[in-house]
């Protein structure tokens, strides 16, 4: 815990430092507080959280289960305006399997490997076409590759070599 909070402390304010729209933060239990703490220092509000109910089989099952999520923190730095009535509600929950369209294979199986249609509900929502997203941490690229898709810019880094090289490859298919 001591790590992930120094981890926090240092990585979110150089984060937020670069992009002047909302951050969705994917994390776990343990990660909410912390991220919470320094996401309120730099002057955000939570919006609500993302939670992806991932759809899996049980062991030797054969029907489609979403007993685990994942969630994305969503911070913004200005109230949300209240939507009119005829706007379309905001989305908050999405079931999804962890690689319905193929791409987590087709891009080397990344253990945290995030599924376009959980993406698209964020990217669509915190962000307009042509804006930048910034993915710091971008293991197999799906959410640069989920920004570009939908038209905005994207920025990312990852640290190891294999995967940065892979989301290259990536981003390089689906620009062109
Ligand atoms: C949770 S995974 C991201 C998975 C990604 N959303 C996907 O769909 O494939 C986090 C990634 O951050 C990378 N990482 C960790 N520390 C980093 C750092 N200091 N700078 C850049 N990348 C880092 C890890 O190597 C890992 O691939």
């Amino acid at each position: 815990m001591r790590a992930y909070r120094r981890f926090t402390d240092e990585c979110l304010p150089t984060a937020a430092a670069h992009v002047d729209g909302a951050l969705a933060i994917w994390t776990n239990f343990l990660g909410k507080e912390p991220i919470r703490g320094v996401a309120g220092a730099l002057g955000y509000s939570e919006a609500g959280e993302l939670l992806w109910a991932k759809k899996s089989a049980q062991h030797e099952g054969n029907e489609q289960v979403l007993r685990v999520y994942e969630t994305a923190l969503v911070f913004v730095k200005h109230p949300l305006p209240a939507l009119s009535p005829a706007d379309l509600p905001r989305v908050w929950c999405v079931a999804a399997g962890y690689d319905e369209e193929g791409e987590a294979q087709r891009w080397g199986n990344h253990p945290n490997h995030k599924p376009f249609r959980v993406l698209e509900a964020l990217v669509r929502q915190w962000s307009r076409p042509g804006e930048l997203i910034l993915d710091p941490f971008a293991g197999s690229g799906s959410i640069p590759a989920a920004a570009i898709r939908l038209q905005r810019r994207a920025a990312s880094s990852e640290i190891e070599g294999d995967w940065a090289a892979r989301v290259s490859q990536r981003l390089s298919e689906v620009v062109s």
